[in-house]
């Protein structure tokens, strides 16, 4: 159980450059879509398609992709970041302003499409685009909401697996946004009906990453006793 808890702690997100000399092996890479497999999901639809890049060409082409940051994640961004250590750890929720360009951390920066808003989508030496039917929801699932947090079950198993195999791994949801899916779908071959919620880059650090801040919050912040409202606080020490 120990052992089970301290892998779960110490996944963690790596968005820094992967070493494109590396790759990261077919039986790892067997494992990782093995603990991906045995994810659960909503009815057990399995709702999820996955399109493993290890092409340089193809990858190159993905990289060659241009991200534009918007103004609504210029706005929401800002609201929710912590712009000191202190901050952060009072919090104990969110991301520290250092983490993004100093423009994206400005109050009413309005992007501009030819300047440092925009940038190129980091790829790895192997991309795992991850595809789904939206037109497939789990049952009376308004908005497939219980078909999209199945993804994200997915995303934790193979999160899980991956950095317990020491391989490093980073969330890239900007793939799923517009015009970004859009070329995406058009590199990769993938039908027009299809969706892409996000993409993982996994492989191995080029050079040791920053260390950074990973705050949680402790149970009793986030725990209610029989009534909502009703803190339940008292939780011993930490384990
Ligand atoms: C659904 C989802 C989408 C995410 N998208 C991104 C992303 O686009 N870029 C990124 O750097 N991290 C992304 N993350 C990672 C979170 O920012 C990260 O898990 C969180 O800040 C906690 O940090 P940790 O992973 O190091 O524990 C995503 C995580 C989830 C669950």
């Amino acid at each position: 159980m120990q052992e089970l808890l301290n892998i779960i702690r110490k996944r963690k997100s790596a968005r820094i450059p992967f070493d494109s000399e590396r790759p990261v092996t077919k039986e790892d890479l067997r494992q990782i879509l093995e603990a991906g497999r045995w994810a659960p999901t909503a009815h057990n639809m399995q709702n999820f398609e996955i399109i493993i890049v290890d092409d340089k060409e193809v990858l190159g082409a993905i990289g060659g992709i241009k991200s534009t940051i918007s103004e609504t994640f210029i706005r929401e961004n800002y609201q929710q970041l912590s712009f000191s250590e202190e901050e952060l750890l009072r919090k104990k929720v969110g991301i520290l302003s250092t983490m993004f360009p100093r423009a994206w951390r400005t109050p009413g920066y309005k992007p501009d499409k030819d300047t440092d808003s925009r940038r190129p989508i980091q790829t790895s030496p192997v991309m795992l685009i991850v595809v789904y039917d939206p037109g497939r929801r789990a049952p009376a699932s308004e908005g497939d909401f219980l078909g999209i947090v199945s993804l994200g079950c997915v995303m934790e198993n193979i999160w899980l697996m991956a950095n317990s195999l020491g391989i490093s791994f980073h969330v890239v949801s900007a793939i799923g946004t517009d015009p970004i899916e859009k070329k995406i779908k058009s590199i990769l071959n993938i039908p027009d009906h299809l969706k892409i919620p996000f993409a993982f880059r996994l492989g191995y650090p080029v050079s040791p990453p920053a260390k950074y801040s990973r705050v949680r919050r402790d149970i009793g912040d986030f725990t209610h006793h029989n009534r909502f409202g009703n803190r339940y606080k008292d939780w011993g020490p930490a384990l």
